[in-house]
């Protein structure tokens, strides 16, 4: 068997989870609030990637965990991200035209809609993770950790954090690595640590005592980071009609990002080296761990 046909007959298998459990919801929308849910909809289904349903189904699997409750988080996982990724487009925020090649949600939708969207789509997350009849395979306790896990992340402490100082950064005229770390530590590997640990937590490890959720942890932390320098790299060397995405905002936006700070060559190798600290960090699975070496790769040499 083909190692690449075998990963992306995986990555459709969780996928097609995911789906489902959103193919189950929205059954009723109240036709005065039809606008806003729609608008939720642009957002929620317009193309991404996936990779943190994926990346906590995965998880989850890897490790033994209830699937039905995995894709209910996987799901409450994708509300969020595309909430954030509605509000970062904003005039406000990034002011961006083109998303997953269509036009942002503030595009199709008016802006005070499409900022309304967003804090839809986060609320329903919340409420997605919290209903008691998805997670009936689960233990209550088990189910607040993932709530905890999720809210952390999402918040001032995680993401929203990392936005900040992405957004206050653009004013400066420079910011040193450690701080421009953190900031991509925050606003993008915060929700990529939180899926696959959200996955540990299904399967019943839920403290950073246990050398499995250790593992999961360091793993995602080195992914989490490894991406965002992807996505600035993309920023530059990107073809928009793949990417979906324009190229150059980042420096329209003067923002701080790895490649305005260490060049294109450095960032790169950065990024080449926490893909390898990542995969590394998956010994203790063997051969189980197949798939997430096999997600490490793709992410690394991904074009879009
Ligand atoms: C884009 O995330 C925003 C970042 C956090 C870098 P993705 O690249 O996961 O976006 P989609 O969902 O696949 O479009
Ligand atoms: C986005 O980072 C991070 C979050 C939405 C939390 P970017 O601003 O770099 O993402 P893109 O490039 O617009 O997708
Ligand atoms: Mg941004
Ligand atoms: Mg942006
Ligand atoms: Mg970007």
């Amino acid at each position: 068997m083909n190692k690449m046909a075998d990963f992306k007959e995986k990555y459709r298998e969780y996928l097609s989870l995911l789906e489902e459990e959103i193919r189950q919801d929205w059954q009723e929308i109240p036709e005065e609030q039809e606008m806003v849910f729609s608008a939720m909809q642009y957002g929620l289904n317009g193309g991404g990637k996936r990779i943190r349903p994926v990346l906590c189904l995965a998880v989850c699997d890897l490790l033994g965990g209830d699937m039905k409750a995995g894709a209910r988080a996987a799901y409450a996982l994708e509300c969020i991200h595309n909430y954030s990724l509605i509000h970062d487009d904003l005039p406000c925020m990034d002011n961006d035209d083109l998303r997953r090649g269509r036009p942002t949600c503030h595009k199709v939708y008016p802006e005070n809609i499409a900022l309304l969207a967003g804090d839809g789509l986060l609320n329903h997350a919340f409420a997605l993770l919290s209903d008691r009849r998805a997670f009936a395979g689960v233990p209550p306790e088990t189910q607040l950790c993932l709530l905890r896990e999720l809210a952390a992340a999402a918040g001032a402490y995680g993401m929203i954090g990392g936005q900040t100082i992405d957004l206050l950064s653009e004013e400066e005229q420079e910011i040193s690595l450690s701080l421009l770390e953190q900031m991509h530590r925050l606003k993008t590997g915060a929700l990529i640590r939180c899926a696959a640990r959200m996955g540990c937590i299904l399967a019943g490890y839920t403290g950073e005592e246990e050398k499995i959720f250790e593992k999961i942890s360091t793993f995602s932390e080195k992914l989490g980071l490894a991406f965002q320098i992807k996505d600035d790299i993309l920023d530059v060397t990107g073809d928009e009609q793949v990417l979906g995405k324009p190229i150059g905002s980042d420096a329209e936006n003067e923002k701080k990002t790895f490649v305005s700070l260490m060049g294109l060559p450095a960032a790169g190798q950065k990024l080449k080296e926490l893909t390898e600290e990542a995969v590394a960090s998956l010994a203790d699975f063997g051969e189980d761990g197949w798939f997430l070496r096999a997600f490490a790769e793709f992410l690394l040499s991904r074009t879009y």
